[in-house]
């Protein structure tokens, strides 16, 4: 791979899995702060592809604001609220949404799930697996996570189908088997007051709405009714915009993102067997193994921020109001930090990922979520496993966004 070869902004690029982890390599070698263009379909943007860039453009939320619509030329009110969640905010504003639901999420929280989540894997997994030849995952991974969000909201299970289909919809905007409307088409134009310019926002909303019309003035525990009903520390109560957003976050953000780490992780443990078997051997290895999950899967392949004042990075001049994109990927790849990054490790040590974002007040609300279900995950299936081998071709999300696996079929020896 050449540097006039990468093209990150390329959805294509992204589809056979490999692309893009040598585009990084080029980019982290030869131009770590890379400017790509776009083309028709925005204004380009700064690549960052090293380790220790990504975790300084993290951290700084002053310089690289999360807030899209910032001091722009183009500010147009009317978008800014309206596209506003929790990822787009900054500032005090930011800290009182985001501790909402900060105690929902702490590890302590999440381990009340437990239980629920070993019980919801062994039955996802016999069913699964009692079918010998199938595709992981739709019977496994995408039916598992939003299965605990369902919970955590309080959403009836028969509803669980169509929350699926509305994250693939909204996360898959770049995919033609997923988006009813692609990003970047003539049509997704009309969209562009949305999350995601995806019209499925509209029917997520209005779930959202009813289910908060239901709640508001009950003494529910459950995400929704925390949210109608919590008072917000700042003492502004949540706007009806607000809580859209919110729930949109909580509905997509927690979904696509666990369900192609689990994939991913199977994909792993199928191509190497020595590795699986070392875990089945010894679950005890399971919490640092799911830290090189993560790593390896980097499910997220990048977050954009927008500088709001000329910095200067690498000799590069990233002037205010440039937009700049962290690799997480590629992070997760850099040799500066991993020893043989390309080997997959369960025994790894010093496994400082960036997955989940990296000293940001944006660092992944859901983390312990992500572990907990990813560790039960696994734990539940490899001791059910005598082996497992691939049944065809895995197919892929396109998208430089998610690093997504939509197929993967597999085929069970049960022990
Ligand atoms: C934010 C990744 C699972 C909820 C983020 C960010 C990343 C990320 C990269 C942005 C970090 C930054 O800007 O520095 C992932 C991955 C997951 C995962 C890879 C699974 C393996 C979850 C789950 C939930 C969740 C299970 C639960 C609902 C959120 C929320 C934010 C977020 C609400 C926004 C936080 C904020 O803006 O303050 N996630 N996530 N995520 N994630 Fe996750």
């Amino acid at each position: 791979m050449r540097l006039e070869d990468v093209d990150l902004a390329d959805n294509d690029k992204f589809l056979d899995g490999e692309t893009p982890w040598r585009m990084f390599d080029v980019l982290r070698d030869e131009a770590p702060v890379h400017w790509q263009d776009e083309g028709d379909h925005g204004s380009g943007f700064w690549s960052i592809t090293r380790h220790a860039d990504i975790v300084r453009v993290d951290r700084d939320a002053e310089t690289f604001t999360s807030m899209k619509f910032v001091n722009l030329e183009e500010v147009d009110e009317r978008q800014a609220t309206i596209r506003r969640s929790l990822l787009e905010t900054d500032g005090p504003r930011h800290s009182v949404l985001r501790r909402i639901m900060q105690r929902e999420f702490t590890p302590r929280a999440v381990a009340g799930y437990e239980v629920f989540l070993r019980g919801l894997t062994a039955r996802t997994l016999d069913a699964a697996l009692a079918k010998g030849t199938f595709d992981f995952v739709k019977e496994v991974s995408a039916d598992f996570p939003i299965n605990v969000l369902a919970k955590m909201l309080d959403v009836p299970e028969d509803d669980t189908q169509q929350l699926i289909d509305w994250g693939n919809r909204i996360i898959g905007n770049t995919d033609p088997d997923y988006a009813d409307v692609l990003l970047h088409s003539a049509e997704s134009e009309k969209y562009r007051d949305l999350p995601f310019r995806s019209p499925a926002s509209i029917e997520v909303f209005e779930y959202g709405r009813e289910l908060a019309r239901q709640r508001r003035g009950g003494d529910g525990t459950d995400l929704v009714s925390k949210l109608v009903n919590g008072t917000p520390s700042d003492g502004v109560p949540l706007s009806p915009n607000d809580f859209d957003n919110y729930f949109l976050l909580l509905v997509v953000a927690g979904n696509e993102t666990t369900r192609h780490a689990i994939s991913h992780t199977m994909r792993a443990l199928i191509d190497h067997p020595e590795q699986a078997e070392k875990l089945r051997q010894d679950l005890s290895l399971m919490p640092n193994a799911v830290e090189e999950f993560l790593r390896w899967a980097s499910p997220v392949y990048h977050f954009r921020r927008t500088a709001t004042r000329d910095v200067e990075m690498h000799g590069q001049k990233i002037a205010e109001g440039d937009k700049v994109v962290m690799w997480f990927g590629s992070g997760n790849r850099d040799e500066r930090v991993f020893d043989s990054p390309y080997t997959f490790d369960v025994t790894r040590q010093n496994n400082d990922h960036i997955t989940f974002g990296k000293g940001s007040p944006h660092f992944c609300l859901g983390n312990a979520l992500a572990r907990l279900e990813i560790r039960v995950m696994f734990e539940e299936l490899l001791p059910r496993l005598a082996d497992i081998k691939l049944a065809g071709d895995i197919r892929r999300v396109r998208s430089n966004f998610v690093n997504g696996i939509k197929e993967l079929p597999v085929t069970v020896t049960l022990a």
